[in-house]
């Protein structure tokens, strides 16, 4: 079914688990992605940039989306990530996308809120899901070291969720995004910390640069949604350049994309069995 953020994040606060959320680059990775959750029997957060949404239209990711989880039975969220302009996130609402992340993430405190609230107004009666972010996630270069300033403060955090009834929180943790060189250090005694105050659904970003051996650690402190969009971006444009390097000009382009496409398969598909916690056989009972 195509699901909303919410529904798919209580499911998994539930049953303890943690609903992986993947970036689309394009169209093409979208069928692969949405495959991978049914071969691992999951459902999947499929997320795109405003630009990667502009770039393949709107409507025709919820197309894609909506008719894949209705054919082949798996629960779909699709979302548009780091939002910053209430034109995108109401275009995205108006076009059918499910949830929504309004990153008001550099504003003030109490103008993030405010502006969270406007975008809530517009989402929640619709039956859409908002996610907001406080905190910083860190910046796109390798090795940059997240500065105490950018880690979410928990009575922040608090503060945050008292006001706003967002449906999932972003939260910097020592987190990078594009970190695809390197695994960063988790700051795992503030996401304890976080975990004992909040009841809202946190979300880990800049997933690429998050060691596999940390995610049972942060399944168990009530990460449920944890995004990972460069290592997919790394691996297809790795794939497609070795295949184009050698093709004929006037061969088959599914020659050269298909295997590109496999690539993401065989990675959400790992991804979401590690996201699915079965160590604790939680599922399983
Ligand atoms: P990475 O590209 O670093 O995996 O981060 C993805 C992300 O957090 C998107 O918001």
């Amino acid at each position: 079914m195509f699901k909303n953020l919410h529904d798919l994040l209580t499911e998994a606060e539930r049953l303890n688990y943690t609903v992986g959320a993947f970036n689309a680059h394009n169209l093409e990775m979208v069928p692969a992605m949405i495959s991978a959750a049914r071969d691992a029997g999951s459902p999947i957060i499929i997320q795109t940039s405003v630009g990667t949404a502009r770039y393949v239209g709107m409507k025709n990711f919820v197309a894609v989306c909506q008719s894949m989880a209705e054919d082949l039975l798996v629960d779909v969220d699709l979302h548009l990530d780091h939002a910053k302009n209430f034109a995108d996130i109401k275009d995205a609402i108006d076009a059918g996308y499910r949830s929504v992340m309004f990153d008001g993430s550099a504003l003030p405190l109490k103008e993030n809120i405010m502006k969270t609230l406007r975008v809530i107004e517009y989402a929640h009666p619709r039956h859409v899901s908002v996610e907001a972010e406080i905190g910083t996630i860190g910046g796109t270069e390798e090795g940059v070291t997240v500065k105490e300033g950018a880690y979410t403060d928990p009575k922040d955090a608090v503060a945050f969720c008292r006001q706003a009834d967002v449906d999932a929180l972003a939260v910097g943790i020592g987190t990078h995004h594009g970190q695809f060189r390197s695994k960063t250090q988790l700051n795992f005694p503030l996401i304890e910390a976080l975990h004992k105050v909040l009841s809202v659904p946190m979300v880990v970003h800049g997933g690429t640069g998050v060691n596999e051996k940390d995610y049972h650690r942060l399944t168990e402190n009530g990460i449920r949604k944890f995004n990972v969009g460069t290592e997919l971006l790394v691996t297809w444009t790795k794939t497609a350049q070795e295949k184009f390097k050698t093709t004929e000009v006037n061969a088959s382009l599914r020659n050269n994309i298909v295997p590109c496409n496999e690539a993401v398969h065989d990675i959400v598909f790992h991804k979401i069995n590690l996201f699915m916690n079965k160590n604790n056989n939680v599922l399983m009972a």
